[in-house]
């Protein structure tokens, strides 16, 4: 029997991409607040001796992990096999130590949370720092894509003579890829981040790029303060012609609005969180990995 497939909460692009490629029956399922702020679940497809894949992001997640955990321990008690959650952003890495005395690492915490309740796990460019790898934290199954080709593919369409900027060191890890298949130069900026909307950018003299078009790149645009604190250095040294791409478009609170302010000429993300700005598709390499790997379908 084939798999079934649960989106939790807002339908996205990718899973009706995945739907509409692979043999996989659609779900239905409800979710339902009460006035409490509790949350229930109720499973209305016949679950009993099937495979499961949940399509969720966890953006927003202290609001999302509770649901999922209580559908994945429904669809047990009813008799699914397997659970599996495709992330196209997984959430809770960046606290991947105790940067304070007592602080708390989130990051394995949540992972612990998650391995309880699912089977395997599959993400696009999960924030890695000092993590090497997911089994540093997880204890099932994990499948980590990127989303380089995709930005490659989109940067060779869109923009004329590129030159790849990455905010920080640990940006390196995907703008040196995406440099080379785009065959642009690129430079790692260093940054300092003062408090969750506090940033410094240090822009050495790059006078000898005047003529490229800037492309910053980054893996997450949460508060845009990293994106949008680079493209006014930028702006400051000359250059008016500036493109913000972001893997994961959260864009938390009044982010999208002062970033555009900058006067960026673009910006554009990979649509692993469903946002307005959503112009790279990732589908093809989620249905690629479930091909490869045998994963149910
Ligand atoms: C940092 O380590 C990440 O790679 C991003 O640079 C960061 O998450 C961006 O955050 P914000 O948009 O809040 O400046």
């Amino acid at each position: 029997m084939k798999p079934i497939l649960f989106s939790l909460f807002e339908p996205s692009t990718i899973s009706a991409a995945l739907l509409k490629t692979l043999d996989l029956e659609e779900g239905k399922m409800t979710l339902h607040r009460f006035p409490d702020g509790e949350s229930g679940v109720t499973i209305l497809s016949d679950v009993n001796n099937r495979e499961i894949i949940v399509v969720m992001s966890l953006n927003q997640p202290n609001e999302k992990c509770l649901p999922l955990i209580f559908f994945a321990q429904t669809a047990r008690e009813l008799g699914a096999t397997k659970i599996g959650l495709i992330s196209p952003y997984l959430a809770y890495l960046r606290q991947d130590k105790r940067f304070h005395p007592g602080e708390g690492i989130t990051s394995r915490y949540f992972a612990g949370l998650l391995s309880a309740s699912i089977d395997w796990l599959m993400t696009i460019d999960p924030h890695l720092h000092r993590y090497h790898s997911l089994d540093e934290i997880y204890t099932i199954p994990g499948y980590v894509l990127h989303a380089t080709t995709n930005i490659a593919t989109w940067i060779q369409h869109h923009v004329e003579k590129p030159m790849l900027i990455g905010p920080d060191k640990e940006s390196e890890q995907w703008v040196a890829q995406i440099a080379k298949h785009v065959n642009a130069p690129y430079l790692i900026l260093e940054k300092t981040r003062h408090g969750d909307k506090q940033v410094d950018i240090h822009l050495p003299d790059i006078q000898q790029y005047q003529s490229f078009n800037p492309v910053l790149v980054d893996d997450i645009i949460s508060t845009a303060r990293t994106m949008a604190t680079t493209v006014t250095r930028l702006k400051k040294v000359g250059f008016n012609t500036i493109y913000g791409v972001g893997v994961h478009a959260i864009f938390a609170e009044e982010a999208y609005p002062i970033l555009l302010a900058t006067g960026i000429t673009q910006i554009v993300t990979c649509n692993t969180i469903p946002h307005e700005t959503n112009a790279i598709d990732v589908s093809d390499i989620i249905i690629e990995s479930l091909i490869h790997n045998k994963i149910h379908c």
